[in-house]
C-alpha cells in the first residue's frame, strides 16, 4: 500500500510538514515537492496525500492545477489533505474548505492544518509587510502542531 506525499510551498514549512508526516506514515511514502520535482506515475500509488500553504487566501496555483489535470486519478484513491496557515481554528479550517475542491474533500481519510513557521529574514519586503499586519510585531511563525500531524497519521493509516 504506496503513499504519495505531494507538496507545493513557498518558504519551506510545508516541505518540513510533509516529511514529518512521511516519517510517521512508515515504509513506502514517498514525498514529491510538485513546484520542483516530476511527478511519479499515480497508478502506483493507492493513497495520495496532498498539501500546500495559503498566501492572501489561497494555495499554490501550480497544487489547484495540478488537481484539475489529474481529476479523474485522484477520484479513486485514499486522500489526505494538509495545509500550513497562519489563520487559527475556523479560519483556518474555511481556508482548508476553499483551497480542495468538493470531491477531494469528501474522500478524505484525514484534513487539517497543521500551523506555520515563517522565518521573517528570508521574506520579500512586499511579504514583510503583509506578515506584521497579521503577526503585529512577531517575527516567526507559532510553529507546526505534532500532535495534529501525529492524529493525521493514525487516521490516514487507520
Ligand atoms: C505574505 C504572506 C501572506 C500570507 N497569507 C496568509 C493567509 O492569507 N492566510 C493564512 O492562513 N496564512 C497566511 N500566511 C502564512 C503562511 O501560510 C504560513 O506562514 C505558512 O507556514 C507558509 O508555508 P510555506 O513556507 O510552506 O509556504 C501568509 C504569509 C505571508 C508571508
Amino acid at each position: 500500500m504506496k503513499t504519495l506525499i505531494l507538496f507545493t510551498t513557498r518558504h519551506g514549512c510545508t516541505a518540513k510538514a510533509a516529511g514529518m508526516l512521511q516519517s510517521r506514515m512508515g515504509q513506502g511514502a514517498d514525498t514529491i515537492n510538485l513546484m520542483t520535482d516530476s511527478v511519479p506515475a499515480l497508478s502506483e500509488y493507492e493513497t495520495v496525500i496532498l498539501g500546500g500553504s495559503i498566501y492572501y487566501g489561497g494555495i499554490q496555483k501550480q497544487m489547484t492545477e495540478f488537481i484539475k489535470k489529474e481529476q479523474s486519478q485522484l477520484a479513486s484513491k485514499r486522500i489526505g489533505l494538509f495545509l500550513c496557515a497562519a489563520e487559527p481554528g475556523e479560519k483556518a479550517l474555511k481556508e482548508l474548505e476553499e483551497a480542495f475542491p468538493e470531491f477531494l474533500r469528501a474522500r478524505a481519510k484525514a484534513a487539517d492544518v497543521f500551523g506555520n513557521e515563517l522565518d521573517y529574514s528570508k521574506l520579500s519586503l512586499p511579504e514583510k509587510l503583509v506578515f506584521r499586519a497579521v503577526k503585529g510585531k512577531r517575527r516567526r511563525g507559532d510553529g507546526l502542531s505534532s500532535d495534529k500531524i501525529n492524529k493525521f497519521a493514525a487516521k490516514m493509516l487507520g
